[in-house]
């Protein structure tokens, strides 16, 4: 039994996308999250410094005590899991992208036709392909990048005309000329437009690595005996969502996912350097 806190990470709100799953197959279990609102999105951006920014706030989550790293990040887990994992030997870290390769693996057959969506730097990396192939390689597998969905999903901009439009143009041709027929949602933001996509697409089978995790995360607890034991003190204490830049978009979100439980929530705004300055610790910058 341990009631340390899972720590959670995204660019952004998109890993928010993982907590309802979590809360309802795990009730017991505390969270820390931390969404780099202030330097979304990371998928255009370098690898080196997508690595830096994973590395950073992993540092962080282990300063903070907690008993694993989920990272709630497509593009961090395509790129800097290996890292993170070699910077914290003492802890499980968990990427995203073998738990939803794996169902895409047991669940397709070379009949279908299977895409996945994330951003540039996730289908720069590959990484989805190169996992699934892994796990079976008689399948065919499709990719396109969406860099504009990000910045619209953090701004909020979900249930409207510029949203379907910006899908239209990604996805109406890449859908279409390849026949896909199972969509791989490899951006955790994208599943907060799941509603547009499955209206634009009916008849889409999507696949969803924000669920997808859930079971690794099950599984790992399970195997190092690190669940929580449901105490009534334990349960009482505080989900903690850090956020370099608290939006207004964010907050509700967490409030959204929150409502209707008596679990506490606390908000806090950090800037990841300026903390490692004033306490010495070194979170990877
Ligand atoms: N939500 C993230 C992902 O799963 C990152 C999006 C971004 O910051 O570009 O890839």
């Amino acid at each position: 039994m341990d009631n340390r806190p899972i720590g959670f990470f995204d660019s952004g709100l998109g890993g928010l996308t993982c907590i309802p799953y979590l809360m309802q197959a795990l009730p017991n279990e505390r969270i820390i999250y931390f969404g780099d609102t202030a330097r979304t999105p990371y998928g255009s951006k370098a690898e080196k410094t997508i690595r830096a920014f994973g590395a950073g706030i992993a540092g962080f989550l282990a300063e903070q005590n907690v008993k694993m790293i989920a990272i709630a990040c497509n593009t961090v887990s395509s790129i800097a899991l290996g890292e993170i994992r070699r910077r914290h030997p003492e802890l499980p870290v968990l990427g995203i992208i073998s738990p939803a390769s794996h169902t895409v693996a047991k669940t397709c057959s070379p009949e279908n036709r299977i895409g996945v969506i994330g951003t540039k730097a996730t289908i720069r990396s590959a990484a989805y392909p190169h996992k699934i192939l892994r796990y079976n390689p008689a399948l065919d597998i499709y990719q396109q990048a969406c860099p504009a969905l990000v910045p619209l999903i953090e701004e909020g901009i979900i249930e409207n005309e510029i949203m379907d439009l910006t899908l239209r143009y990604y996805l109406d041709q890449f859908l279409s000329y390849n026949e896909i027929d199972t969509l791989v949602l490899g951006c955790t933001h994208y599943p907060l437009v799941r509603r547009n996509i499955t209206k634009l697409y009916p008849g889409l089978r999507i696949i969803d690595p924000s669920e997808e995790m859930l079971e690794s995360i099950r599984d790992a607890l399970g195997r190092r005996e690190l669940f929580a034991s449901g105490e009534a003190g334990a349960k009482r204490a505080d989900n903690i969502f850090y956020a370099s830049d608290l939006s207004e978009n964010f907050v509700n979100m967490i409030n959204r996912i929150f409502a209707g439980t008596d679990l506490r929530v606390t908000f806090k705004s950090i800037d990841l350097e300026e903390a490692a300055e004033r306490e010495g610790l070194d979170y990877g910058f």
